[in-house]
């Protein structure tokens, strides 16, 4: 069983502060959905919202389609994970997953047989009798999730619960997560300001700022197709050129900048933007010695190479002095440049996007 969560406006105030800023979204039954954002930008308080510790200032909260308002957190289809796990130290693995069934009263033996079950489906059979103190930061992990389905929530809503493993673990489980989430099919809620846990994990997206929802989408369409700025910055790398947008033809215009001016896509209501720059990936600009026609150029002189293994990062200097970054995959046949070489920064107007800095007002965020 999994139902659907929506919100619709939702705000939180903290005395004048504004938490959470007029938040709309339609969370699907069976998705796994990661509101993304910096440090700050509301996630947790969201996620409190949905679990019913606190109460909307403004705006309406569903699950699987029923009002919340007035309803407990216990009397909620949800189950909560935080980053500190709260596992009771000691008890056994089992009695800890069986716990919120003891309360319930289902009798010892099914919570056992249960426990058993739930052990299985985390990948950690017969690890019932073991203590906590036995498992490692990943194994309490999954026992923390097992604990929490055992009550058979419809949503599971989680709070950063990777943040305290090593970045191997964390690795690791991302997929293990995914994989119980598919198996359950109950709806997840996740919470991180990861972006590479979220685009992993997610079948959507939902980058945030400042209380604001600022994007909506799946992982590709997140990375590939930014909203605004802020998600284009948030999310992966980006070289960023500050100027205006000078003439336009259908979905292209040309960018003016203290460097020169580039021929780039127009991105959702830069025209309309106060403020708008130029964004261009990293594995997008490439560094040649001859301009390629139809191709944006910048002159440029490479200050420093590394060489990542599968990949190869330079950092070119440009005209006005600052660096630029172009990523090319090692196809072991690449040659690579060398600090004080004089080339050519290209990049195709195609993969270049002008963005305006903030979207003004988001109202189609839902969906
Ligand atoms: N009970 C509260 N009273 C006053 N301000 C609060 C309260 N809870 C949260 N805030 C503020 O609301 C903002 C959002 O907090 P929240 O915990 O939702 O952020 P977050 O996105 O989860 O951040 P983090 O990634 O650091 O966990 C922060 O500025 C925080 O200081
Ligand atoms: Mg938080």
């Amino acid at each position: 069983m999994s139902a659907g969560v929506d919100l619709d406006s939702v705000s939180a105030n903290f005395g004048s502060f504004r938490a959470v800023d007029c938040v709309t979204i339609h969370i699907r039954p069976g998705e796994f959905f990661s509101f993304l954002g910096p440090s700050g930008c509301g996630k947790t308080t969201i996620l409190r919202m949905i679990s019913g510790f606190i109460n909307p200032s403004e705006g309406k909260i569903s699950i699987g389609g029923q009002d919340m308002r007035g309803i407990r957190p216990n009397q909620r289809p949800t189950a909560l994970i935080f980053q500190n796990l709260a596992l009771f130290p000691l008890m056994p693995v089992w009695e800890n997953i069986a716990f919120g069934l003891e309360v319930r009263g289902v009798d010892r033996k099914e919570r056992r047989a249960k426990a058993e079950e739930l052990l299985r489906l985390v990948d950690l059979p017969g690890a019932g009798e073991k203590s906590i103190a036995q498992l490692s930061g990943g194994q309490k992990q999954r026992v923390a999730i097992a604990r929490a389905l055992a009550v058979e929530p419809q949503v599971m809503l989680l709070d950063e619960p990777l943040s305290a493993l090593d970045l191997k673990l964390r690795q690791h489980m991302r997929a293990e997560l995914r994989a119980i989430q598919k198996r359950t099919n109950v709806t997840f809620v996740y919470i991180t300001h990861d972006q590479g846990e979220a685009l992993a994990m997610s079948d959507r997206v939902g980058v945030m700022s400042h209380g604001k929802l600022q994007q909506v989408a799946v992982p590709q369409e997140i990375y590939n197709s930014p909203a605004n700025g802020f998600v284009a910055s948030f999310v992966g790398e980006n070289n960023i050129f500050s100027g205006r947008i000078g003439s336009v033809s259908g979905n292209a215009a040309q960018f003016e900048t203290t460097i020169g001016t580039f021929k780039a896509m127009v991105g959702p209501n830069a025209e309309r933007a106060a403020s708008a720059k130029l964004y261009v990936r990293p594995e997008h600009a490439r560094l040649v010695s001859q301009r390629i026609n139809g191709e944006n150029a910048i002159p440029v002189e490479v200050a420093d190479v590394a060489f990542e293994g599968n990949f190869i990062s330079i950092q070119a200097r440009d005209p006005g002095g600052r660096i630029l970054v172009s990523e090319a995959r090692n196809d072991g046949q690449a040659s690579v440049p060398s600090r004080g070489e004089k080339l050519l920064m290209v990049f195709d107007p195609q993969r270049a996007v002008i963005l305006a800095d903030e979207t003004p007002m988001l109202s189609a965020a839902s969906g």
